[in-house]
C-alpha cells in the first residue's frame, strides 16, 4: 500500500490547481498489477474541474482495466481527503464495496471500503 500511497502523492505535482491550491492525487491499482494516476484539474469557469480519481478511473478504463484492488487518494494537505460523492458513484461503476480506498494522512492513513464511503449505490443491475 505504500506503493501506491507515494504514487498518488507524486502525481500531485501535475495537478492545475490555480484557484484552490489544493492538489489531490489519486492511484488506482488494476487486478493485475498496474497502476494508473489522476490528479485534479481545474478550470476557469469553477464548475468542470476534473477531481484526481475521476482521471484516474479514466486512464485505467480507456487502457481497458475495468477490475480494480485498491485506490490511494492524497492530498497536499495530507489530511486524509476522501472521495467526494461524484468520485465515490464513478468508482462504484467499476469496483466492488469490498474496495479498499486508503487516505493519506501523512504518517498516518486512514482505510475505508467503497462501500462504508457509499452504501446503498445504485447499480446497473438496478436499471435492468
Ligand atoms: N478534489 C478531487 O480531486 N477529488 C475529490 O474527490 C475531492 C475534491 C479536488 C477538486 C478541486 O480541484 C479541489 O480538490 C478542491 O475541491
Ligand atoms: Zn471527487
Amino acid at each position: 500500500m505504500d506503493e501506491l500511497i507515494e504514487a498518488a502523492r507524486e502525481v500531485q505535482g501535475r495537478a492545475h490547481v490555480p484557484y484552490s491550491d489544493y492538489t489531490v492525487g489519486a492511484a488506482l491499482r488494476t487486478a493485475d498489477g498496474s497502476v494508473y494516476v489522476g490528479c485534479n484539474i481545474e478550470n476557469a469557469n469553477y464548475s468542470n474541474s476534473l477531481h484526481a480519481e475521476e482521471v484516474a478511473v479514466a486512464e485505467a478504463v480507456k487502457e481497458g482495466h475495468r477490475e480494480f484492488d485498491a485506490l490511494a487518494v492524497s492530498s497536499g494537505a495530507r489530511d486524509g481527503v476522501t472521495p467526494c460523492g461524484m468520485c465515490r458513484q464513478t468508482l462504484a461503476e467499476f469496483c466492488d464495496d469490498d474496495l479498499p480506498v486508503v487516505c493519506d494522512e501523512g504518517d498516518d492513513r486512514t482505510e475505508y471500503t467503497l462501500g462504508q464511503l457509499l452504501p446503498n449505490t445504485i447499480t446497473e443491475e438496478m436499471l435492468e
